[in-house]
């Protein structure tokens, strides 16, 4: 069974719950899954898994703290050791969503590979976006079992 992890950040709970319907959709798909905080999310939890969905809420154009400081912490003891595993990225904003980018940007730095489009959601996810990030989760799923 793959393992699927899910790290996110939220400050008011709408990542949360995309990070949940990912973790939903990862789930279904067959996936043994581990979400965790950020700030909870250790090195080895990055080295561990099979693939991994990276969430933020957009804060000022950027990832949140949460994540950032996940990806501080987790770059030297990872680096060289999880070259193109699967990954993949959500975001949700108030309207913009450019925090995306970054998100992107530092997993191309981890060498991960993403292996299908990002999802923006604007707000707490309902209807149509959680089934593009259950969606997500499968696609994840199904390229961490190669
Ligand atoms: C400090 C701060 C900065 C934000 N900056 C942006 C921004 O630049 N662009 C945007 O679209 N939304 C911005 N937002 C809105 C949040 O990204 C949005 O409400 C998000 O869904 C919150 O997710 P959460 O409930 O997981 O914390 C900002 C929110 C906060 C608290």
């Amino acid at each position: 069974m793959s393992k699927v992890l899910v790290v996110y950040c939220s400050m008011s709970g709408n990542t949360k719950a995309a990070a949940e319907a990912v973790a939903d959709g990862a789930r279904a798909a067959g996936a043994e899954v581990v979400v965790k905080d950020g700030f909870e999310a250790q090195p080895e939890d990055l080295l561990g898994c099979d693939a991994v969905a990276l969430g933020s809420y957009d804060a000022f154009s950027y990832m949140g703290g949460g994540l950032k400081d996940f990806f501080d912490r987790a770059f030297y003891p990872t680096q060289g050791s999880v070259t193109d595993k699967p990954c993949a990225a959500f975001v949700t904003h108030g309207g913009g969503g450019k925090a995306i980018e970054s998100v992107e940007s530092i997993a191309r730095t981890f060498k991960l590979k993403q292996v299908t489009d990002s999802v923006l959601v604007k707000g707490r996810p309902e209807g149509e976006a959680v089934d593009e990030l259950e969606a997500l989760g499968a696609a994840l799923t199904a390229a961490a079992a190669g």
